[in-house]
């Protein structure tokens, strides 16, 4: 009802302005007047009108729906949601295995090689293009980080550097970690750290055997 008044009300406004506009041979100084009436005769119907959206079909947060299971139109929120200013507790160090420090080559390949370089140098490819060098991870004060300083620069980004928090996920950053770890030890290990390839060696042995992970790689 109320629907049919304001359409019917909105129609005389409209109809009288475009009278008023079309009507030819008609002087304005007549014309002007009798279209404001029309339109102020129509005005007092537009009182009560509505956008239409304000009555759509919609579902109120706790309102009732038979939509899906549990009868209310708020769903429940999926497990592992937080809110965007909780202060989230920094990831469990896990143990280093074989399969992390994989996982973490994996993941900084595609994360960070293309700036801190396949070996850590700092010259990855971004970089020979022009954006700023990170330092070496084999420079003297890197070598001496902890390795939660990695995980923490992945979490929170570090001067130029900006965070990877979005993109890797927690778990993934001790990993990457621990790879960052075994990329520093690579270049400062010595034959004891390998003790099954320096056995290879002395006996001529013609391929070393691939070098199992060594303690020190842990972080
Ligand atoms: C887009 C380029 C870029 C990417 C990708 C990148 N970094 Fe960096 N990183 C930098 C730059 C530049 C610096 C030096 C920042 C500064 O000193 O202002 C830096 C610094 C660091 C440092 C040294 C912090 C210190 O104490 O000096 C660590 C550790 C680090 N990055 C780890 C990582 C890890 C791990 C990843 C992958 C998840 C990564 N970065 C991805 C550019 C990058």
């Amino acid at each position: 009802m109320a629907t049919t008044r304001c359409s019917a009300a909105l129609a005389a406004i409209w109809c009288s302005a475009a009278l008023a506009a079309t009507r030819r041979g008609t002087a304005p100084a007549r014309r002007a007047p009798a279209a404001l009436l029309a339109a102020l005769l129509a005005l007092p119907l537009l009182a009560g009108c509505r956008q239409e959206m304000a009555r759509q079909r919609r579902l109120d947060p706790q309102g009732p729906t038979d939509a899906w299971p549990g009868g209310v139109a708020a769903r429940k929120l999926p497990p592992g949601v937080v809110a965007r200013d909780s202060v989230l507790e920094p990831p469990p160090r896990p143990s280093v295995t074989p399969a992390l420090l994989a996982r973490g080559q994996e993941r900084f390949v595609i994360a960070c090689q293309p700036c801190h370089g396949a070996a850590g140098d700092g010259d990855g490819i971004i970089v020979r293009r022009g954006f700023p060098r990170p330092p070496s991870f084999h420079a003297r004060r890197l070598l001496a980080m902890p390795a939660r300083h990695v995980v923490e620069v992945i979490g929170q980004g570090y001067g130029v550097m900006y965070a990877y928090a979005d993109r890797v996920a927690p778990a993934d950053r001790w990993a990457i970690a621990a790879y960052v770890r075994a990329l520093q030890l690579s270049r400062h290990a010595t034959l004891a750290d390998a003790p099954e390839a320096a056995n290879a060696l002395e006996a001529g042995a013609p391929e070393a055997p691939s070098p199992s992970v060594p303690a020190e790689a842990a972080p």
